[in-house]
């Protein structure tokens, strides 16, 4: 994606740096983060300076790489080992963190020559982005498909460029939709309580130039019902093995509202979201996050000053689960790299089972 004529990616290395976006100060500045090594860069995993499962799958990938270019001679794959265990005790629910990380761990730990499998650690760290790139690329290419003229399409959340290392998952089809001329409108759930669709998928679609409103979470059944939305895409954070879904707090109950209205309701997600080991969706582990997401809210003041407000009394409590889990039977299709897949178990074992990354 182009962000002032320049092309970006979410993540990237530059040297044993990873660069980021960082995208808790969006949509108000734009700013490159540097993480200097891997406790710097599962920090930025943890406090969500990046976010969104392929983005965080790329960035720990990158962090493994980062481990294996700081572990010496001595304690080599012990260094390693303890930095794998930071990194994936960032966030649990996003499947594309441990399917990064382990991907590029798998792909150095025989190797015995250290400056060998310094190299491999950042060709493969690499190629796991590009790979997480071309996916995006792709899922955009088989769910325009499903995209008509005219149509409305709702979404949840942040499934865009910045939940990946390009393209997104939900937005790619709208992108290339938009870019093919049809005419489309989005209808952007703000999603409470950090806000992803108002900050970021809205901050996206204004750079793609794609007509859109941002709603509030709770008027998404109201256009349902007054038959405005012809189509639903979100994202996923983790695909278990019989099809249901974890994605962001919300989508479970827009799921079940388009199927009381008649409306296909789709996720896209690239193949490294399935969890194979995952029999179902209540087994798939929930982030329950900070107090303050809920209790505050933070943004810019009339005069572009960043600040941090309180709107609930200091006495509540406050629950906040980041993630909710769709069961499969409200899942039109699941849009992937591979095509457009049923949320069945015979599907989801044909299509994914070792088709994906390097077994292809
Ligand atoms: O908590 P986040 O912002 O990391 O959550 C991830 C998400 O943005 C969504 O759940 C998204 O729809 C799927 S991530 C591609």
């Amino acid at each position: 994606m182009k962000i002032n004529s320049k092309q970006y990616r979410t993540v990237w290395l530059e040297g044993s740096d990873v660069k980021l976006i960082n995208q808790i100060l969006l949509p108000h500045k734009f700013e490159i983060f540097t993480c200097k090594n891997h406790k710097e860069t599962a920090d930025a995993i943890k406090t969500m300076i990046v976010r969104g499962a392929g983005a965080i799958g790329a960035t720990a990938a990158y962090g493994v790489a980062q481990a294996v270019l700081e572990a010496n001679n001595k304690d080599f794959l012990e260094y390693i080992k303890n930095a794998i265990i930071t990194l994936k005790n960032t966030r649990p629910t996003a499947q594309n963190l441990f399917t990064g990380i382990d991907f590029v761990f798998n792909s150095i730990k025989n190797i015995k020559n250290i400056e060998e499998a310094k190299k491999i650690a950042v060709e493969k760290a690499n190629e796991f982005a590009d790979y997480d790139a071309e996916s995006c690329r792709k899922i955009g290419e088989f769910g325009n498909n499903l995209i008509k003229n005219n149509f409305n399409v709702l979404t949840h959340c942040n499934a865009g460029w910045l939940a990946f290392v390009d393209w997104g998952s939900a937005t790619s089809p709208l992108f290339l939709a938009n870019r093919n001329g049809k005419k489309i409108f989005v209808y952007v759930d703000e999603t409470r309580p950090r806000n992803q669709g108002s900050k970021l998928t809205a901050w996206e679609l204004v750079n793609e130039n794609v007509p859109h409103a941002i709603i509030a979470d709770n008027a998404a059944g109201f256009y349902m019902k007054q038959g405005k939305i012809d189509l639903l895409i979100t994202g996923a954070d983790r695909i278990a093995a019989n099809g249901d879904v974890a994605n962001k707090i919300g989508t479970y109950e827009k799921a079940v509202l388009a199927k009381e209205n008649n409306i296909p309701f789709y996720v896209a997600a690239p193949t490294t979201t399935f969890d194979l080991n995952c029999e179902s969706g209540d087994k798939i582990p929930i982030e329950e996050r900070n107090a303050e997401e809920v209790s505050h809210m933070f943004g810019v003041d009339e005069k572009g000053n960043f600040a941090k407000i309180r709107i609930a009394p200091k006495e509540s409590q406050v629950k906040n689960p980041a993630f909710d889990v769709t069961s499969a039977k409200y899942v039109t299709g699941i849009i992937t790299e591979k095509g457009v897949i049923k949320p069945t178990r015979g599907d989801i074992g044909r299509f994914v089972r070792d088709k994906r990354l390097n077994k292809q």
